[in-house]
């Protein structure tokens, strides 16, 4: 079945007119780089999962210029636009189509990669299926890797969340300088909304604790958007 993420025009509303004016978006990137710096000072090999245009494993490959990266994603349109912004780091990146509803164990070995990092992309699961991928996750992860999660996740109340929606639309009109009840009416109708299952950030930090994650803990949050991870 296809997914809304599997349509070129959702993949290309949200690269020109989401993906830049998400709220925080450079301090995520920041705090990610800053844990993996400390806990994984120099991985050697990366994976980005749902990686989009590869926007985090650009940041990644850019700042460890050792490294290569496995990025995966289950839609085309997002492929190709992976293709194209990672041009420079093509003979470190591999781009693979891949579904990680099913298993994403044909990827890679157990153990073997470094650090393993997703945006955006996880809160499309259903809440079994994201614990089953974390337990995936902790297994490719070598020893002493890191994984990290750039996540929209669920408010605690439905007024925070109707706060975060009314912030969200206001941040997004100001970067694209656009009328807000335009943006307002785009963000309510949008077809991707639907595939949204968010959870709260602290019980999905409790459920990598309870796999095995070590130092597991929020990093960074504004709101829904939430920065999380932990160290096998
Ligand atoms: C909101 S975009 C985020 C892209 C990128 N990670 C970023 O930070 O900008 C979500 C991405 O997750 C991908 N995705 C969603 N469900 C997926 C699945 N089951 N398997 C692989 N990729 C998936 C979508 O195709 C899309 O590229």
């Amino acid at each position: 079945m296809e997914t809304n993420w599997q349509r070129q025009d959702v993949t290309q509303h949200y690269l020109e007119k989401v993906r830049g004016g998400i709220p925080f978006g450079a301090e995520q990137a920041k705090i990610m780089l800053q844990v993996v710096n400390h806990f994984m000072p120099n991985p050697k090999k990366i994976m980005d999962l749902g990686c989009g245009n590869g926007f985090l494993a650009e940041i990644l490959l850019k700042t460890y210029s050792n490294a290569s990266a496995i990025l995966l994603d289950h839609s085309e349109p997002m492929i190709q636009a992976a293709v194209k912004y990672m041009s420079e780091y093509s003979n470190r990146c591999e781009i693979i189509y891949g579904d990680f509803s099913r298993s994403i164990k044909d990827f890679a070995e157990p153990n073997s990669i470094d650090c393993i990092v997703s945006g955006f992309a996880i809160h499309h699961l259903t809440h079994d299926r994201k614990q089953e991928l974390y337990k995936d996750i902790y297994n490719l992860l070598a020893p002493g890797g890191i994984f990290i999660n750039v996540e929209h996740t669920a408010s605690a109340s439905p007024e925070i969340e109707k706060l975060y929606d009314e912030l969200f639309i206001e941040h997004l009109s100001i970067h694209n300088n656009r009328d807000r009840q335009e943006v307002a009416n785009d963000y309510f109708s949008r077809p991707d909304m639907n595939d949204n299952i968010l959870e709260r950030v602290d019980i999905q930090v409790n459920w990598l604790r309870e796999i095995g994650f070590k130092h597991s803990d929020c990093y960074f949050k504004w709101m829904e958007l939430a920065v999380f991870g932990g160290v096998k």
